[in-house]
């Protein structure tokens, strides 16, 4: 890189991080565990108004809602007379009409509260597709970009005794400057698509923590204790009743103290598939205390093996949209994600790629409860703009918030950074930025992306990723049988990869429409599907290095706008092994065979 372009970097660098600490106004650190917190619910019937045109916006707009008191008072909009969505839910399957619609969409959420003096209180969304503005009783109080990651804003100066008026403005417009960009191969559900929980909280709270093992280590957690409010320096105890454990620390005058606790060994459970063991964590000070159910154990790499807690592990996976089975919407409740993660088990899996962005907590937590490790990935997919100083920031911000909540989940193995980007030097500069803020905020778990691939000829195909020297584990997507030829090509192939580092493939599959039966020559046929899966485990074994897992794209056909074969694809990526609509296709019983003997 010549002096220029190095300066021209530092700058986009420095204006990039500058910007993620400014992203969005009013974005606050997110405060971890919310669930394990007070709080009210503002689940439910929202009132809604479509802006295609962001009419609302205006000085006066829909968020200012004049007080109307007889029948000469100019207006022309009412949320008392609007239509109502749930909230949580994308907007797209909830009515008809909005199935398609894409752009700017107000929606209201009246409710009764009784603010306590001294007390703080915040409105924690799980995510709202893509960008948000607050409003509370008429006032902007926070912001968010991003689809997938949690944010909280400060509610306490404008609640108020008795009705409040909560107005967030949603806009999931596509940007071509946006973390994803204009094209990708999923749905883009619009809306507060997960819940809104009203927290309240002590003067000084816990804001954040992290209780996890040490990297290598199988009995010391080294993590910490962050406090927000007036008096941060304070005690905090940490106690796990079930190890006998309770240690006292005192934070810092930043609210900050790093927690160091050696684990009895011969007591601890480590968690893992066979054992996923949690311990109640309880974090407390003279005014607060949050519990949470946190498991204990260590991931690593050795060579071409992972190793979970010591032990080489072979990743049984199968890569997972968060979209619901049979409603085929996004998915916002425990319940919803247990369906997709039974039928992993049921396929043999101990291991799931949430593929391309963060998905719902619950799809975290109930996976750690079953015993089911995870991927979890930000939405740099494809072609994004890597030039762009506001794209990165808005990237780091949400592989911060993902990091930021999901980092007491034992069952969260990898961090992905991306899907299929194209190598360019911006590229590289922009994900390698990535992997080391990852790699600095949390060297608990592995770094990874779905790769392209490099290949050394027509029949010897390849990896060969400038991140390769970067990230922990060469993960890597192919389709040889689908998109490259058909399930012929697949037995002239034979793989070398080169790199001393786990290989995981990241996707390979072919679409099938479930019932559609023929020869297994003939696209489309569940016959099809199943000789492709039956080829590609025979090169896996026969033609390939050795590999730490897979993840096959993918458990569910799913609604993607790019997919509109008439009668076979009809608005739906058709490569799951089972339909949208539950039904197991072939390959199914080829992989959970295959899985079976592993
Ligand atoms: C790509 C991409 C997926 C996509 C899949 C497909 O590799 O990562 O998001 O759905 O292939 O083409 O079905």
């Amino acid at each position: 890189m010549n002096a220029t372009k190095a300066t021209l970097f530092c700058i986009i660098l420095f204006v990039a991080t500058f910007l993620q600490a400014q992203t969005t106004p009013g974005l606050l650190p997110l405060i971890q565990n919310p669930q394990g917190r007070h709080f009210m619910s503002l689940d439910g019937k929202w009132n809604y108004i479509l802006d295609p045109m962001n009419n609302g916006l205006s000085a006066n707009g829909y968020f200012k809602e004049p007080h109307v008191d007889n029948k000469t008072t100019f207006k022309e909009y009412d949320f008392s007379t609007s239509p109502t969505l749930n909230v949580p839910g994308d907007w797209n399957t909830q009515n008809a009409t909005l199935l398609n619609y894409e752009g700017s969409m107000w929606l209201k959420k009246a409710f009764l509260f009784h603010p306590q003096s001294g007390m703080r209180y915040f409105i924690y969304f799980g995510a709202v597709n893509y960008r948000a503005i607050v409003y509370l009783n008429g006032e902007k109080i926070g912001e968010h970009i991003g689809g997938f990651t949690p944010f909280n804003v400060d509610a306490t100066s404008q609640l108020k005794e008795g009705e409040n008026s909560l107005i967030v403005w949603v806009n999931d417009t596509r940007q071509a400057d946006g973390v994803p960009t204009l094209k990708y191969d999923w749905f883009n559900y619009g809306g507060i698509t997960r819940k809104v929980r009203l927290l309240e909280e002590p003067a000084t709270f816990i804001e954040n923590y992290k209780i996890q093992l040490q990297k290598k280590s199988l009995h010391h957690v080294a993590g910490y204790v962050q406090l927000n409010g007036t008096t941060p320096s304070q005690a905090v105890t940490v106690s796990i009743p079930e190890l006998k454990l309770v240690r006292t620390f005192t934070t810092d005058a930043k609210g900050y103290v790093a927690v160091n606790l050696n684990l009895p060994a011969k007591q601890l459970i480590l968690w893992s598939p066979q054992t996923p063991k949690l311990y109640e964590v309880t974090i407390a000070t003279k005014d607060d205390t949050v519990k949470d159910d946190i498991g204990f154990r260590s991931i690593e790499t050795q060579g071409r093996d992972i190793l979970l807690n010591g032990k080489p592990v072979f990743l049984k996976g199968i890569s997972i949209h968060d979209e619901a089975a049979y409603r085929n919407g996004r998915i916002f409740s425990a319940s919803e994600s247990k369906i997709l993660l039974t039928w992993a088990k049921e396929l043999g899996c101990n291991y799931v790629r949430l593929a391309h962005y963060p998905h719902n907590e619950d799809m975290v937590r109930t996976a750690e409860k079953m015993g089911i490790m995870v991927w979890e990935e930000v939405p740099n997919y494809w072609d994004i703009e890597w030039n762009n100083p506001e794209t990165y920031a808005n990237s780091l911000n949400q592989v911060s918030e993902m990091i930021s909540r999901d980092q007491n989940r034992a069952n969260v193995i990898i961090w992905s950074m991306a899907n299929e980007t194209p190598q360019t030097p911006a590229r590289n500069r922009f994900l390698s930025n990535l992997v080391d803020y990852t790699h600095t905020h949390d060297n608990t778990r592995l770094v990874s992306m779905a790769m392209l691939r490099g290949d050394k000829s027509h029949n010897l195909l390849s990896v060969n990723d400038s991140m390769a020297n970067k990230v922990d584990v060469i993960s890597f997507n192919e389709y040889v049988g689908w998109y490259e030829g058909d399930n012929s090509r697949i037995d002239q192939v034979s793989w070398q990869i080169d790199y001393n580092k786990p290989l995981i493939i990241s996707e390979f599959g072919a679409g099938a429409v479930a019932g559609l039966h023929g020869s297994p020559t003939e696209r489309w046929t569940e016959e099809y599907q199943a000789e492709f899966y039956r080829k590609t485990l025979k090169m896996i074994d026969e033609r390939m290095p050795k590999i730490a897992g897979m993840s096959p794209w993918i458990l569910k056909d799913f609604r993607s706008p790019l997919r509109v074969l008439p009668h076979i694809q009809d608005g739906f990526n058709r490569k799951g092994l089972i339909s949208d609509q539950g039904q197991k296709k072939e390959a199914f019983y080829v992989l959970q065979a295959w899985y079976k003997h592993k």
